[in-house]
């Protein structure tokens, strides 16, 4: 089943991967997003694009009157960092600017909504790993607050205007075009490093870990979500799906792996620990193979390959 879908954020890392997984599967594909992280030349050439902020007047029109089956929203402020220091610029994107576009949806009659959420910082400081999604959800960070506030507004304004909608919970996503000067990319910021010859920085033991996830498989599990029927239920948890590979590796191990793909022996740095991070994390996928029929397909060594030749080829 295909349609017509709107993805904000389409410019950025994520959103750019899922564009094509939908243009693959013969939708007709609008990308909405401010270039204010993304770049024009991670748009498909094959998708239209509107250049405009998510709070704007024009973003809830271009819903309302576009006649979109699906509106995929992947445009946010992601840094937590950001989040800290101006929190209420973070609430404004990820908060005010979200619902905005629900309005929007509402109005034109959009039938499904899938909302990049993040499995990384809505539970908190877990006590079950791999994390499922009925764990309590106790966000540390504005930016987990403002992901699970997006949560419960597409909960609501759903309910109230008559479509569906669906949370993607992501663990670590990495792949080509991850910004390195994100905070969320260690991936990208290592491969980078290592090839410009520079030491890797490790903050506290490096034996912190995180559950990463290769970004065409949360691509391919973003068009599923868009059309699989939802289960049923009430519960706050029931339209969510952690999308993550529930392997846990440290960051030892993943200044190996780089190193090794690379063929260059990793020089470690290490630093002081930094506040606030999580020591363990990684999700149950449980829920996303029994109901989407998902499952992750790139091992993490395959998925560094793409990345490697991204920076080699196209990263300026
Ligand atoms: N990268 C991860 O590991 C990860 C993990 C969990 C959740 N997420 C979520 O996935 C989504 C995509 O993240 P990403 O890593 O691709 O980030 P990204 O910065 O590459 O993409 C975000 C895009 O949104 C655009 N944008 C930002 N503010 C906007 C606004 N006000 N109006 C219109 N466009 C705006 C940016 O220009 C950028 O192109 C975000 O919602 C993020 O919170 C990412």
């Amino acid at each position: 089943m295909s349609g017509r879908v709107l993805v904000t954020g389409g410019a950025g890392f994520i959103g750019s991967h899922i564009a094509e997984a939908y243009l693959k599967e013969g939708w007709d594909v609008v990308v909405l997003d401010d270039l204010s992280r993304g770049h024009e030349r991670n748009i498909p050439k094959a998708a239209r694009f509107v250049r405009a902020d998510i709070r704007s007047p024009e973003a809830r029109e271009l819903l309302a009157t576009g006649r979109f089956d699906a509106l995929n929203h992947h445009a946010a402020q992601i840094d937590v960092r950001v989040s800290v220091d101006q929190p209420a610029l973070d609430a404004g994107i990820n908060v005010v600017g979200l619902v905005n576009l629900l309005d929007g949806a509402g109005a034109g009659g959009v039938k499904r909504v899938i909302f990049a959420s993040s499995g990384g910082v809505v539970y908190g400081d877990p006590d079950v790993i791999p994390t499922p999604e009925t764990a309590p959800k106790l966000p540390v960070s504005p930016y987990g607050v403002s992901k699970l506030a997006g949560e419960y507004y597409l909960r609501a304004i759903r309910a109230l205007r008559g479509f569906e909608g669906v949370a993607m919970r992501y663990a670590n996503v990495f792949g080509p075009r991850q910004d390195p000067k994100s905070e969320a990319g260690v991936v990208s910021i290592f491969v980078s490093r290592l090839l410009e010859g520079q030491p890797l920085v490790v903050f506290g033991d490096g034996r912190q870990t995180r559950d990463y996830v290769f970004v065409r498989d949360v691509a391919r599990a973003n068009v599923l979500a868009t059309t699989v029927k939802l289960p049923d239920g009430g519960e706050f948890d029931a339209p969510a799906f952690n999308i993550a590979t529930s392997i846990e590796r440290n960051v030892l191990e993943l200044a190996e792996s780089v190193g090794q793909v690379l063929g260059r022996k990793p020089e470690l740095e290490f630093a002081p620990p930094r506040a606030g991070e999580l020591f363990r994390s990684a999700l149950d996928i449980g829920k996303a193979k029994r109901v989407l029929g998902w499952t992750p397909e790139w091992k993490f060594e395959d998925g560094l390959k793409p990345l490697v030749e991204w920076f080699q080829k196209e990263a300026r």
